[in-house]
Formats: structure tokens, C-alpha cells, sequence
């Protein structure tokens, strides 16, 4: 399975700003093989960012989508046009969205099913509080997520998801979660998938680890087994610590 490093520079990062991130990934990745790198840039950089990345292995991302392909939402960004301005992927149910924008596990659903509909490969977050992994929640709480947001899509279509296990005291705090935390729940998560996607689909799944990646830690949590990528926030935001990331799961690197 090839692994996948996601950069989502969250809001970051002006026109010009961005493509400049960009231009910088680009000129310093020609030696990195073996991994999918996606660049999630905001909504207002993505087709600068197209063009800096245009006939290049980096990928694109949005961090967020609606679930309607047009219509009267205001200040919402439809599948359509994100295809459009060069998506390939979508990050969904992201926790600052869940807990900053109350998204539940329904529109969360919503958004998944419309990304997939639309040709774009979502990649789908999940993960725990602080609270609710000292009270012994952690299982419960994953389950409930993936359930909520995998309820109406096929079992083909489970495969053109990207899951990213997210713990929410991870995330910015520069508290990673361990090896160990990071297996066990990434575990939980393929066992999960077998019944809506089969055991063959459920195999092929990605599962990303993300919350306070950096480059001093990127070695560890990329040789935990079930770690099959990352989604890096801040450290994504300097190409050298990004690159620095991805390059310990290139195949020229192992
Ligand atoms: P962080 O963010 O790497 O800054 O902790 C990760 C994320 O929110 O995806």
C-alpha cells in the first residue's frame, strides 16, 4: 500500500503565501519516492496552487466541502467546484469542524457521501477527547464516528476513502499520540470497515495518524505497522519539516 502524507495548512497562508509553500515542496521533492503527497491549502490558494503544482507528483486537497453541488448556501464550497479548481481529495469531519463548527455525524455523513458522489476521495477524520479517553471511551467514541459518517455509502465506495485516525488532545498541542495508542486504535479502525466494506476492501484501506506530527517524531509514528500515513497540520506550514516527514516513509529511505 502506498503511503499517503497529507499537509493541511488550516487557515494559513494567502494567495501568494501558499503558492510560494508550494513552489518550495515542489523543488525540494525530486528525490522523495514510494508516497502520495497532498497539499490542502485553503479555499482561496487552491488554484494558485493548481498551477504551482501542474505536471508535479503533489497532489490537492480542500479542507472542507459542502454536500449540495450548488444552490442558495452562502459562503459554502460545493464538490463541483472543488473538482474544478483541482481537487483530487477532501478533508472531512476534521475536529475543528466538528467542535469549532458543530458538525455532527450526519452532515459529516452528508459531506462524505456528496465528495464521494463528485469523484473527489474524502479523507474522513475521527478521534477521541482527553475526557473521553480517560473515562475508557475511546472505542465507543471512533466506532460512533465512522458508523455515523460511513451510513449510505456502498461498500465500493469505502475504498476511495482516506481514514484518518485524529485524537483531539493531539491535535496542536504537541502532545503526539504513542506508538502504541496509535496501533490500537488504528486496529480498531480496520477491524471496523470489514463488515461495511468486506475484508478484502477493509484490508486496502489507508489509515492516516495525524496530531502533533513533526519531523522529530514522523520516524516513530511512520514505522508503527497499521500506520499507513499521516495528516500533518503545523509542521506542514515549512516545506523542510514536511519534507523532512514524508521522506521517512520514501522507499529510497527504508
Ligand atoms: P497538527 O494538526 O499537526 O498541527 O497537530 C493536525 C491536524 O489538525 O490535522
Amino acid at each position: 500500500m502506498k503511503p499517503l502524507v497529507v499537509g493541511n495548512w488550516k487557515m494559513n497562508g494567502t494567495e501568494s503565501e501558499a503558492s510560494a509553500l508550494a513552489r518550495e515542496i515542489r523543488k525540494r521533492l525530486k528525490t522523495i519516492k514510494g508516497v502520495e503527497i497532498v497539499l490542502a491549502p485553503p479555499f482561496t490558494a487552491l488554484t494558485a496552487v493548481r498551477e504551482v503544482i501542474r505536471r508535479s507528483r503533489l497532489r490537492m486537497g480542500a479542507q472542507d466541502v459542502h454536500w449540495e453541488m450548488e444552490g442558495a448556501f452562502t459562503g459554502e464550497i460545493s464538490p463541483k467546484m472543488l473538482r474544478e479548481a483541482g481537487c483530487g481529495f477532501v478533508i472531512i469531519g476534521h475536529s475543528e469542524r466538528r467542535r469549532l463548527f458543530d458538525e455532527s455525524d450526519p452532515t459529516v455523513a452528508k459531506k462524505v457521501f456528496a465528495a464521494l458522489r463528485a469523484g473527489l476521495r474524502p479523507i474522513l477524520c475521527v478521534g477521541e477527547t482527553w475526557e473521553e479517553r480517560r473515562k475508557g471511551k475511546t472505542a465507543q467514541i471512533i466506532a460512533r464516528q465512522l458508523r455515523g459518517a460511513l451510513k449510505g455509502v456502498g461498500k465500493s465506495a469505502i475504498e476511495k476513502i482516506e481514514f484518518a485516525y485524529e485524537p483531539v488532545w493531539a491535535i496542536g498541542t504537541g502532545r503526539n499520540a504513542t506508538a502504541d495508542q496509535v496501533s490500537e486504535v488504528h486496529r480498531w479502525i480496520r477491524e471496523l470497515l470489514r463488515a461495511p466494506a468486506g475484508d478484502k476492501r477493509a484490508e486496502r484501506c489507508r489509515i492516516l495518524y495525524g496530531g502533533s506530527v513533526r519531523p522529530d517524531n514522523a520516524g516513530e509514528l511512520a514505522g508503527v505497522t497499521e500506520v499507513n500515513g499521516l495528516l500533518v497540520g503545523g509542521a506542514s506550514l515549512k516545506a523542510e519539516d514536511f519534507l523532512s516527514i514524508i521522506r521517512c516513509f520514501a522507499r529510497n529511505n527504508k
